[in-house]
């Protein structure tokens, strides 16, 4: 075990390779393998869904965990530091965009939490009983049956939300108060308790008469969809967020491990935990979907905020157990996931920096809280609700499609370049083969060298032109920039203004990083991990 002068402390390091599996899968589980895979493959349609994701899972997912786990064990550095140290300044700013690009999809993230957790607390209450409005004031209207459709439109209309996204806020700091030291106690319990329910979850959907067509909907294959480019594009875009790559959060996980961890195995571990998760995930919520014959139109949360609990209110008995167990499941895979994005994000102020762990937390938190808030405001800018309603949903409609959709892809993009060819995409194989029983082929070189590159020009590119010319995104055949077809008096703005603040504010934050000098606080950083760690 390391020596535990205050440095080591400071910058962490995993106890056992069991903690960092569990915190590096909790990290990869959350928000993006419930909510929004089930989204993706429902929208992509089911079966066709599945070949282009396998194959960003193979092609480039995997590869790319690889060689964000080895920025960390071979540096001892979290992203943009690991970047320099491998890459020279353009790498240091590569990794300091992506690092505010995580702190502003951290924001709504945590919003979007925050809403879980409202829901949950709704599940304790009249979320799921027939007649009930949403237990605020707001727009609702009293509906024959439960509509958890009303009751979330109530929620996100009322100020209460603001108060449970303070609350996850808080959670996620106290949970990475002493770094790896809580975040290992924290994933012991969570991430055993995840795969408990939703174990629970797929056992109870496929015992419902009719669960098991939702089974077969989501496992056939169907090749209509391959030739469509926004499957493809889906698909790219899930992978990278559902494995928590491109935001330099694996980077910091991985530079608590020792030097000699094998990454390999550790990439093959998580992607495989994380996507074993994500199936049998689909597989719990569109069982109940074909059961209850829902039919979930609409954006990216009504599957599992609307949908799923309006399944659930049919069920005969246990309404309130499922309906919390659904909610609980969701807050705390989400938490985990909140856990590693914020780690990502102080572990490199801590590194450059040279601050305590509490200030670079504060550095987070501050502005990420005020963030959080916005996304929450309730006020009702699109009085039809055919665009999003309140003000928040809509910005976190709008800064979602930029910032989830480009930073992601364009950070595996460049990472890609520079390792692969500043470096040399060899170095990292041949430092990644000395400590792995699975040794890659310059295969592997090639993967990284030219072959992500290529497909992830090409979604971006595709993307783009696609922002441009489709006035809604996904849901508006008419042309024009991205949300310009929504009817918001007064806001209509937004949509242009939305993109060029996002950029302007990742790349300021990215440049002033960039420049400052790095105060070395853990001079003996090369001692703060063992050489070896036991399982
Ligand atoms: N992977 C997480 C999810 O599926 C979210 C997440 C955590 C993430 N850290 C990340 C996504 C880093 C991208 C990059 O919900």
């Amino acid at each position: 075990m390391a020596d535990n002068d205050s440095s080591t402390a400071e910058r962490g390091a995993w106890n056992s390779k069991l903690g960092f599996i569990l915190a590096a899968s909790g990290s990869a589980i959350g928000l993006g393998n419930i909510v929004f895979f089930a989204s993706n493959a429902y929208q992509y349609g089911g079966g066709a869904f599945y070949l282009p994701y396998f194959i960003a899972l193979f092609v480039m997912g995997i590869p790319v965990m690889i060689t964000e786990f080895s920025l960390g064990t071979m540096t001892g550095k979290s992203f943009p530091l690991a970047l320099q140290k491998l890459a020279g300044k353009k790498g240091e700013f590569v990794g300091w965009w992506s690092i505010a690009s995580a702190l502003t999809i951290t924001m709504y993230y945590i919003t979007i939490l925050g809403w879980a957790l409202s829901m949950l607390v709704g599940a304790f209450g009249s979320l799921l009983e027939p007649g009930a409005t949403a237990p605020f004031e707001g727009m609702t209207e009293p509906t024959a049956g439960p509509s958890a459709v009303t009751w979330f439109f109530g929620m996100v209309a009322t100020w209460w939300p603001m108060l449970a996204v303070v609350a996850i806020w808080g959670v996620t700091v106290l949970l990475l108060w002493r770094g790896t030291e809580t975040i290992e106690k924290a994933v012991r319990i969570f991430v055993p308790m995840m795969w408990l329910f939703m174990i629970g979850l797929v056992i109870n959907g496929l015992l419902q008469p009719g669960g098991v067509d939702g089974v077969l909907y989501l496992f056939t294959p169907n090749l209509d969809g391959i030739a469509d480019v926004r499957v493809w594009q889906g698909a790219f875009a899930q992978m990278f967020f559902s494995l928590s790559l491109g935001l330099g959060t694996m980077t910091a996980y991985a530079s608590y491990l020792p030097k000699d961890a094998d990454n390999v195995n550790n990439s093959l571990l998580v992607s495989f935990l994380n996507c074993g998760f994500e199936y049998i995930a689909g597989v719990a919520i569109f069982a109940l979907l074909f059961v209850y014959a829902l039919n979930p139109a609409g954006t990216t949360l009504s599957l599992s905020f609307f949908a799923i609990p309006q399944g659930i209110a049919g069920f005969p008995f246990g309404v309130k157990f499922f309906g919390v167990f659904f909610f609980l499941l969701v807050v705390i895979a989400g938490l985990t996931s909140a856990v590693s994005l914020v780690e990502g994000m102080a572990s490199p102020l801590i590194d450059k920096l040279g601050i305590s762990r509490a200030k670079a937390l504060s550095f987070v938190l501050v502005p990420g809280i005020l963030g959080s808030l916005l996304f929450a405001v309730p006020s009702i800018i699109d009085t039809g609700l055919t665009g999003n309603g309140t003000l928040g949903l809509t910005l976190l409609d709008l800064v979602d499609n930029w910032a989830f959709r480009y930073s992601l892809l364009t950070v595996g993009l460049l990472e890609c370049l520079l390792l692969g060819w500043v470096l040399g995409a060899d170095k990292i194989r041949a430092a990644v083969n000395v400590h792995t029983k699975f040794k890659l082929g310059p295969w592997f070189d090639w993967l990284i060298k030219l072959v992500i590159p290529a497909i992830l020009s090409f979604v971006i590119f595709f993307t783009l032109v696609d922002d441009f010319t489709s006035a809604g995104g996904k849901f508006a055949e008419e042309g024009g920039l991205y949300g310009s077809g929504y009817t918001m008096p007064g806001y209509e703005w937004l949509p242009v203004f939305i993109p060029i603040a996002w950029l302007t504010f990742t790349i300021v934050v990215a440049a002033v990083l960039t420049s400052r000098r790095t105060v070395d606080a853990a001079p003996h950083e090369a001692d703060a991990v063992p050489d070896t760690l036991a399982v």
